[in-house]
Parts: structure tokens; sequence; C-alpha cells
């Protein structure tokens, strides 16, 4: 489902991801760790076609990605296929819960409206918002308004989530109930790759851990071999 193959990138003359390797099977849960600059956000934006890189080569949920620009139209698939959840929720704020969630498969996939209610409301069930639907995200709470954003990007039933430090704007109460959404979202067989600084989430949602630093993967392999 997922198989990075020696990727390298660089800013200017900086070297970001040093032939950088990984792979990882359907229903495989990676959690990405490692300091403060040491290429996660990049590797994950990397994967679902938002940045560009210069060497090596990805394949994502059966989406081939080479070193340059990437095509449009492949960025199109590409993301029906990836979804992705970021630190700040990045919700739309003029828009209520239930529209951020039906939105993409309206858009992108010509879904009829009462259908993408439907699935909509169902994914907000999942995250335990359906209440909530016709509200604005304003209104919810970080913790509220991150678990939306997870509704929003199943809503397109992506192959594969990726998800950056989904909890580091979250106070601890609101970061267990994202949790506990990605922990369900694991124990339901998705593809996830999940950069975290929490290693007690890792060991609960993690099938693989890989450690980068300084742009290099040093260390991979089970959660419970790998962090102490
Ligand atoms: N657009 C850019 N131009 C120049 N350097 C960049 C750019 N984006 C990232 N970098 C550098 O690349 C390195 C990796 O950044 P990245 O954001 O991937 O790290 P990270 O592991 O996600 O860190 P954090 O844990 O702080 O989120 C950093 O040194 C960063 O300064
Ligand atoms: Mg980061």
């Amino acid at each position: 489902m997922i198989a990075i193959d020696s990727l390298s990138k660089s800013h200017g003359s900086f070297r970001v991801l040093h032939e950088v390797s990984l792979a990882g099977g359907e229903g495989c849960v990676t959690a990405l760790v490692g300091a403060s600059g040491s290429g996660k956000t990049t590797l994950l934006r990397c994967l679902n076609g938002l940045e560009t890189f210069d060497a090596g080569g990805i394949t994502v949920a059966g989406h081939r990605l080479e070193p340059g620009p990437h095509p449009p139209t492949a960025l199109e698939r590409l993301r029906r296929d990836v979804g992705m959840v970021f630190q700040q929720f990045n919700l739309f704020p003029h828009l209520s819960v239930i529209d951020n969630v039906t939105l993409a498969p309206r858009m992108v996939s010509r879904m009829v409206a009462e259908e993408a209610r439907t699935v909509g409301l169902g994914l907000l069930d999942r995250v335990g918002l359906r209440s909530f639907a016709a509200a604005r995200p304003a209104t919810l709470s970080g913790g509220q308004q991150q678990r939306v954003a997870i509704a929003r990007a199943l809503a397109m039933r992506p192959r594969v989530m990726l998800f950056d430090e989904p909890t580091s704007a979250l106070d601890p109460t609101m970061t267990a109930e994202v949790l506990d959404v990605i922990v369900d979202l694991a124990g339901g067989g998705q593809t996830m790759v999940v950069v975290t600084h929490d290693h007690a989430f890792a060991k609960r949602a993690a099938t693989w851990v890989v450690e980068l630093a300084a742009g290099r993967v040093v260390r991979q392999g089970p959660p419970d071999e790998l962090l102490p």
C-alpha cells in the first residue's frame, strides 16, 4: 500500500530527506517519530504530493510519484485515495460541520447531496459528533474540530490516511478523544502513517515505527522493540 524508495529532497543546498525508504502493507499503521526538524512533515507531504522531491520514488495506494513536478490530474486521483489530517485542523470556517465533511464527496466524487449527507452523518456518528452537524467549526473545541477533520478526510474513503501530529495543538483531554478515534480506525484496518511524539499512543496504535533523524531513517521496527 505504501512503498517509499530511496527518497531524497533538498531545499536549496539543505538536504531535508536523504535516501529514505520504507514500506507498509494494507492495514499497517506506521508511526513516524523523530526530533523536530528531522523531516517528518516533509515526508508526509511528499506522500500525498503536496511536496515534490528530487530523487527516488513513492508508490501509495496504487499511485506512483516520481521526482519533479506531479501532473495535476495524477494528484487529483491520488488525493481521492490518500487523506490527510493536519496539526491545525484547517476546517472551512464558513461551512457547517456537515458541509465540511460532505464537500469533497459532492465536488470531487459527484455524490448527490442526500447520499453525501447520509454518509457524512454516519462519519460524524463515528467520531461522536453527529449532534454538531449544523454547527460552525469555530463553536467547537479543538478536539471536536480535529475529529471533524478526521471525518472529513474519511469521507473520501481513502485507502491511506496521513496524520501530522494530530494532537499537538490540543490539551490532554482533547488529545485523548482524538487519539481514541485514531486507535479505533487502526483497529478497523485503516492503513495509516501517523507523525507523533506520543510513544504511549504509538504503542497502542502502530504496527511499525520509523524513526527519522536529520532526514534519514535511523531505526525502524515493531513498537514494543523500538519504543521505551
Ligand atoms: N520550505 C522550506 N524551505 C527550507 N527549509 C525547509 C522548508 N520546509 C522544511 N524545511 C526544513 O526541513 C527540515 C525538516 O522540516 P520538517 O517540517 O519536515 O520537520 P519535522 O520533523 O516535521 O519537524 P517538527 O517535529 O518540528 O514538525 C527542517 O530543518 C526545516 O527547517
Ligand atoms: Mg512537522
